[in-house]
């Protein structure tokens, strides 16, 4: 109603404007009057049929009776030329409002499909998450709590909107690669043998390669998947990246992967309790890890912000997106 209140309000001065402009230059037998077409196509384009002719109608009046057909002599103008002017007006405002209206539906249809699909889109993704996890991780939500944090922690760095998004489907998917590891090497609970290791190091390029092939449009989430066992002194995989030149997805899932993994429970360890995981990244602020984002991270936790495994705590819904970004979806 207010929208509807302000086109109305805009288009009446647009009118007076106009209305001036054919005063100013000389009335009605000049070409300015072809001025007037302008609020009435923008009051059928915005307002619709009913509020295009409406103002095609005021049009035709104060270009008609209310307007010289020569401002100089004085000139009155002939009442057909005022009657055939005003049923132009509302012919050009009643289409434009009728075209309009259509545009609008079909729009409203169009994003209700697309964001149908990227709903799907999202939840097949987090399903394939989870499966994922589910096969070596056995904690539920373990992708979901590394995804979270990772947002919550982008969002303290200064991130903002689709950066977000983007943060949490990185998070979400950062082992997605394990499917191209075998069962046997990601179960096993003795120690890996250098071989089985180079195997298991291998799923950060597999779910960086497998989302990347999804769409070039995911080059940033599929970096952090790249990424994310890279360690600030530049002794991680695959690449060995150092310090900043390791993509600021990475160095954030870095942290909040290592603290999900040290705190949570797994067949082969008990779990560390959150303040030993905290410890930790704090020992190896600057080493492993980026020195600033760990002191935000540890902020946070002493806020009671971080989700931990052992503890729930109040999420806030507002980061975790519910469906995937549709900005990335319209650019594929
Ligand atoms: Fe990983």
């Amino acid at each position: 109603m207010a929208t509807w209140l302000i086109t109305l309000v805009f288009t009446f001065i647009l009118l007076a404007l106009m209305w001036g402009i054919i005063y100013i230059t000389g009335g009605t037998k000049y070409a300015y009057v072809h001025l007037m077409y302008i609020p009435v196509m923008f009051a059928g384009y915005i307002l619709g049929p009913i509020g295009g002719i409406f103002i095609a109608i005021v049009a035709g009046i104060l270009v008609g009776p209310l307007m010289p057909m020569d401002v100089e002599t004085n000139i009155p103008q002939p009442f057909d030329t005022q009657l055939t002017r005003t049923l132009f007006f509302i012919l050009i405002g009643g289409i434009i409002g009728f075209a309009s209206n259509s545009l609008k539906k079909h729009l409203i249809k169009i994003h209700d499909t697309l964001a149908e699909i990227s709903y799907v889109y999202g939840n097949t993704l987090k399903t394939y998450a989870r499966m994922i996890s589910a096969r070596d991780e056995q904690t539920s939500f373990h992708c979901e709590r590394v995804a979270y944090n990772a947002v919550l922690l982008g969002k303290a760095y200064g991130l903002t909107g689709p950066d977000l998004d983007a943060l949490y489907w990185s998070g979400l998917l950062h082992d997605v690669g394990k499917i191209g590891v075998k069962e046997k090497i990601l179960l096993k609970e003795g120690k890996l043998t250098p071989e089985e290791f180079e195997q298991v190091k291998k799923h950060s390029e597999i779910g960086y390669e497998l989302i990347k092939s999804l769409s070039p449009q995911l080059l940033p989430v599929a970096e952090g998947i790249h990424s994310h066992h890279e360690k600030w002194n530049g002794s991680g995989y695959p690449k060995g990246l150092k310090g900043k030149n390791i993509p600021l997805f990475g160095r954030i899932l870095a942290i909040v992967d290592v603290f999900e993994a040290l705190t949570s429970e797994r067949p082969y360890k008990e779990p560390w309790r959150a303040e030993e995981a905290i410890q930790y990244l704090l020992e190896n602020k600057g080493v492993l890890f980026d020195p600033e984002l760990t002191t935000l991270f540890e902020q946070l936790y002493n806020d009671g912000k971080v989700w931990i495994y052992q503890k729930s705590i109040q999420l806030v819904h507002s980061l975790i997106p519910t469906s995937f970004n549709k900005e990335i979806l319209k650019r594929t």
